[in-house]
């Protein structure tokens, strides 16, 4: 929205009337005055009018270092969530971008900005999303030509995007997949006759979990963090 659409519209002013505060230089958009009355007002920007609060709404962008055991939910009754790693203030704001099964570890990011947690999360994006990956059986050479062409989800009817498997030993490897799907790793490996027995991701796009981080740390992305995810 125009930025004098929106103080007409906060504050039922004229349009007439909007246009002259802010070219009298009374409005502030995210602490600079502009005179601009076309310039677009976002969600996430603080706008003064003659020092009064129209609005103020501040972005998070936060990385988590996922512990295994703690659900990728804001709430249960059953199990520790994630959302109680992080402040107090900050958790009814949060969603999630990209969960974790109970038992993963790794990069989970968290965000109030659902326009940018939607881009770095659909598949139609392609990101690559990077795991370390234990199996309870030896991984068989063919494993990752079998990756490479897509692995048939019976319960979606798709198949998976080619997908890059390094083989790291005998039952370790790294996967980059480029979607998100229910279960995806998993489900993988079990259409190889093989099952994962711990899963780790390393890395959603352009953001990669901070060694810095001990398990259950988190902090707050860079500004080249954020802006690596690629918004439409
Ligand atoms: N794929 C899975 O199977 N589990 C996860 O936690 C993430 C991706």
């Amino acid at each position: 929205m125009k930025l004098d659409q929106f103080i007409r519209k906060q504050t039922g002013c004229s349009q007439r009337q909007a246009r002259h505060w802010i070219i009298e230089g009374q409005v502030e958009l995210s602490g600079v005055v502009t005179r601009d009355c076309r310039i677009k007002v976002t969600r996430f920007c603080t706008v003064l009018l003659r020092g009064e609060v129209l609005q103020r709404q501040e972005a998070h962008y936060l990385m988590l270092h996922k512990p295994e055991g703690y659900l990728s939910a804001t709430c249960d009754a059953q199990h520790k969530v994630v959302l109680s790693l992080l402040p107090q203030e900050l958790q009814a704001e949060l969603h999630i971008a990209g969960r974790l099964d109970l038992q993963s570890t790794g990069l989970l990011v968290l965000t109030n900005d659902g326009r940018w947690s939607r881009c770095l999360t659909a598949p139609q994006q392609k990101l690559a999303k990077v795991y370390r990956l234990e199996t309870l059986w030896p991984i068989t050479p063919e494993t990752a030509a079998v990756f490479e062409q897509g692995v048939w989800f019976e319960s979606e009817g798709l198949r998976t995007q080619p997908a890059q498997l390094e083989i790291l030993g005998r039952r370790e490897a790294r996967l980059t997949i480029y979607e998100g799907r229910y279960h995806q790793v998993k489900r993988m490996f079990q259409a190889v006759d093989n099952m994962v027995l711990s899963l780790h991701r390393e890395s959603m796009g352009g953001i990669t979990l901070d060694a810095a981080l001990p398990a259950g740390a988190w902090r707050r992305l860079t500004q080249a963090e954020v802006a690596s995810v690629p918004v439409r």
